[in-house]
């Protein structure tokens, strides 16, 4: 027996170890299987008579540690040269975290728009009034400002919408400009199932020379085609925002067979996905752009609402709580 054990030793401790995690596993099934060398040494101890079991106990037991000690720390430092940090995150390797429904849904609208070549920008969300509000030709004490109540911080102001990255990039000057711009915005809001006090958004903007409505018709039209799937009725309808002229909503049908989905629609079948329009000549001229030799469209589209659409998601604080009951629904998504 004490030649065996020996034996074991000596296969534990020569065993040899690379990168890889599959060796890990193979050092786990050699040795501690059923079938594995010191499960099976294990096997014959029980059959020893109580002398020589008190003789050997310890040394096996000693083995089986020696076994245990070395599968962890092999597998440890695998993690570590992946990347992990065991200690700061313990129930990392059994309990993989998911995106949230939030990121996922902006990642696969941005891999539509990406696709078609537009770029990818983003800016701060402390903002000033000129970004937020003059340059989108927003007026002084005009009542559209009141479309949107904003939570200020001594003259600043918590963005209310990613139109304000439009600002900042068009003052870039680098022309022509396709680019998506998604983030969080803030409104100083009642709390209900169907809004917040803030939410996310993503802006697209598309600026040369002779864009069409025909070719922002197009491009959104596109967009709802890739993303809720082929088929998908949408509807323009002529609305008003001060940076565009003239200014459009777009909706999807949602459809009115189920309860979830007439309440979700007031009733109408139809969802309001996004504003848009053509850039207002006014905004481009405040950013140093000459609105006789260029144009273009604009839209700006609420993640959160399509989230809940796409999830069947009736409560937009569902998706804020933390709760690991929802968001462990989207691992691997
Ligand atoms: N910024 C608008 C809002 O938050 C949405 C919007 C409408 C963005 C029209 C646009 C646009 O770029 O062209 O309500």
């Amino acid at each position: 027996m004490i030649d065996k054990i020996q034996q074991c030793e000596k296969n534990v401790l020569s065993f040899i170890f690379d990168d890889n995690k599959n060796t890990v596993e193979k050092f786990r099934l050699d040795f501690l299987s059923k079938k594995g060398e010191v499960s099976l040494l294990f096997d014959s101890f029980k059959l020893l008579p109580p002398v020589d079991k008190k003789k050997y106990g310890e040394m096996l037991n000693d083995l089986k540690k020696l076994t245990l000690d070395t599968v962890t720390n092999n597998h440890s430092k695998n993690q570590q040269q992946q990347g992990y940090n065991k200690k700061l995150f313990p129930t990392y390797q059994n309990n993989p975290g998911s995106l949230h429904p939030i990121r996922i849904v902006e990642e696969k609208i941005s891999s539509i728009f990406l696709s078609l070549g537009f770029d990818y920008a983003e800016a701060i969300e402390i903002e000033d009034d000129h970004h937020n509000f003059s340059a989108l030709n927003f007026k002084e004490d005009h009542p559209a400002r009141d479309m949107q109540d904003t939570f200020f911080i001594g003259l600043n102001m918590l963005r209310t919408h990613t139109s304000s990255v439009q600002i900042r990039e068009l003052k870039k000057g680098v022309l022509p400009l396709r680019i998506i711009m998604p983030g969080r915005v803030y409104r100083n809001e009642d709390i209900s199932a169907r809004s917040n006090c803030f939410f996310h958004q993503l802006e697209g903007l598309y600026v040369d020379k002779k864009v069409t409505f025909a070719d922002l018709k197009q491009t959104l039209f596109y967009f709802v085609q890739q993303f809720f799937g082929e088929g998908t009725k949408v509807r323009f309808r002529a609305s008003y925002f001060p940076f565009t002229e003239p200014s459009a909503e777009m909706d999807i049908w949602a459809g009115i067979d189920t309860e979830e989905n007439k309440k979700l629609t007031k009733g109408t079948g139809w969802l309001e996905i996004l504003g848009c329009g053509m850039i207002h000549p006014n905004v481009l001229t405040a950013c140093n752009i000459d609105s006789n030799v260029y144009n273009g469209f604009a839209f700006g589209m609420g993640i959160d609402r399509i989230a809940m659409l796409k999830y069947k998601i009736h409560d937009i604080r569902d998706m804020f709580t933390n709760d690991t009951r929802l968001l462990s629904q989207f691992t691997g998504v």
